[in-house]
């Protein structure tokens, strides 16, 4: 089988699929491969792995797909559970690993984005994106608000020092601004004792068009986490006539308690769950992003034989391990221990040795019709990223935002695909 028949997998050999047998699958591949609008940095669309990929070479059998119709209902559902709220999609650090400008086709139904990079920012406004887009960091710089007031970005305070620049700034037009209150993150925000007197410094301000309030709860994730934060914020507001966003995405699913007029849901709309013990999926969430590579090696182990670097994995009996492309520098967490949920061949099995940077190995013992090219899915569709990271000790939020620009990406929006390389 060879390129004039592309699209079908044998002994491990890559194609891409036809664009005439899978006419849909084609035009994501294009659709990934076109070029950002602008050059920023932040938020690349095509890095050279992509490009490969719509050039029909796969220089390693390692993919992320991008789901958008997953996206577009994860969306959805925030929507449903936020009924009435106006949702701001968190699309910081590149929405959260996925790439901005290839998410964006999907988030049409959001009032808006929410983000920390000003670059980013600056370049949605270029790109003509029109809705609101909330700086959630604010400014750093005076000399930043002139752009920010040409962009018409709406941008978050607090502290002092940024109402002392609005204070001295003289804008081309005033800004919309989010005045956060500290409700026990102890990050950013005013004490809220402070806001009244905030509010009144900046509502006389001719660099400010309007205000609203916000707050970011620390422990929106656990049973007993907001209500005094609640507490707290509404007591701060009191008398203030402005609207309010609290919920993040933990907030967002639990909305009858959070409330709100203006929401910001991040992880929930790439498939993965805020919360510890409730899966995406019972939270009725689809994952967006799936890492699927091939196995290129399969190794006889023999009782005592040991695999990969420090031999962090020993065979108690005869069987078999497979190799699998994907590694650290693919942006699969190196301290994945032993155990670290894999599916291979649509049968879930489980790490055995340490990630490397380009490999990692699994256990094929109950896999017997695994070979050389057989799919894996080191997360997304099937195997949750949620639970890659727990296993690995961390969140998936971690995982999805550290997926390396080696790593070819395919942009669906028709829903689970495999590219059968
Ligand atoms: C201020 C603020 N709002 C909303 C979010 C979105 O949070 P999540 O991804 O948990 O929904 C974040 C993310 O860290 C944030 O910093």
């Amino acid at each position: 089988m060879g390129p004039s028949n592309p699209g079908v997998a044998r002994g491990g050999r890559c194609f891409i699929i036809d664009h005439q047998a899978r006419p849909a699958l084609y035009t994501m591949i294009a659709w990934a491969s076109q070029p950002p609008r602008t050059a920023s940095p932040a938020h690349a669309v095509a890095n050279s792995a992509t490009a490969a990929i719509a050039d029909r070479r796969m220089p390693r059998p390692l993919y992320a797909q991008i789901n958008l119709s997953a996206l577009k209902a994860n969306l959805a559902r925030a929507r449903e559970k936020a009924p009435g709220a106006q949702v701001l999609a968190v699309v910081k650090a590149n929405a959260y690993g996925h790439g901005l400008t290839r998410v964006l086709p999907a988030l049409e139904d959001a009032d808006g984005l929410a983000l920390v990079e000003l670059d980013a920012a600056m370049a949605l406004r270029d790109m003509h994106y029109t809705r609101r887009i909330l700086l959630m960091e604010g400014f750093f710089e005076a000399r930043d608000l002139d752009d920010i007031a040409q962009r018409r970005l709406a941008v978050v305070v607090h502290d002092e020092e940024q109402v002392r620049m609005l204070e001295s700034a003289s804008l081309s037009r005033p800004l919309e601004v989010f005045v956060k209150a500290n409700t026990g993150m102890n990050r950013l925000g005013f004490p809220p004792g402070d806001l009244v007197r905030v509010c009144e410094r900046l509502s006389g301000l001719a660099s400010v068009a309007a205000l609203r309030l916000m707050t970011h709860l620390a422990r929106a994730d656990e049973d007993d986490g907001v209500e005094e934060a609640l507490r707290t914020f509404d007591t701060a507001c009191r008398g203030l006539p402005y609207p309010r966003s609290i919920a993040n995405s933990a907030g967002v699913m639990r909305y009858a308690e959070v409330g709100g007029d203006i929401v910001r849901p991040g992880i929930m709309l790439y498939g993965a769950s805020p919360f510890a013990y409730d899966t995406a999926e019972m939270l009725g969430l689809r994952p967006v992003m799936t890492l699927r590579s091939r196995l290129i090696g399969i190794q006889d182990l023999q009782p005592h034989d040991s695999v990969g670097y420090g031999a962090a994995y020993t065979a108690t009996r005869a069987h078999r391990i497979g190799v699998v492309a994907c590694g650290y520098a693919d942006g699969y967490p190196r301290h994945a221990p032993n155990g670290t949920p894999v599916m291979v061949c649509g049968r879930m099995t489980r790490l055995a040795g340490r990630v490397s940077m380009d490999l990692l190995t699994v256990d094929l013992s109950d896999i017997p019709e695994a070979r050389v090219g057989s799919p894996v899915v080191l997360w997304g569709e099937g195997v949750p990223v949620d639970d890659v990271a727990a296993a690995a000790g961390t969140v998936g939020y971690e995982l999805l935002c550290a997926l390396a620009s080696r790593v070819p990406v395919v942009v669906s929006d028709t829903g689970a695909l495999d590219l059968e390389l």
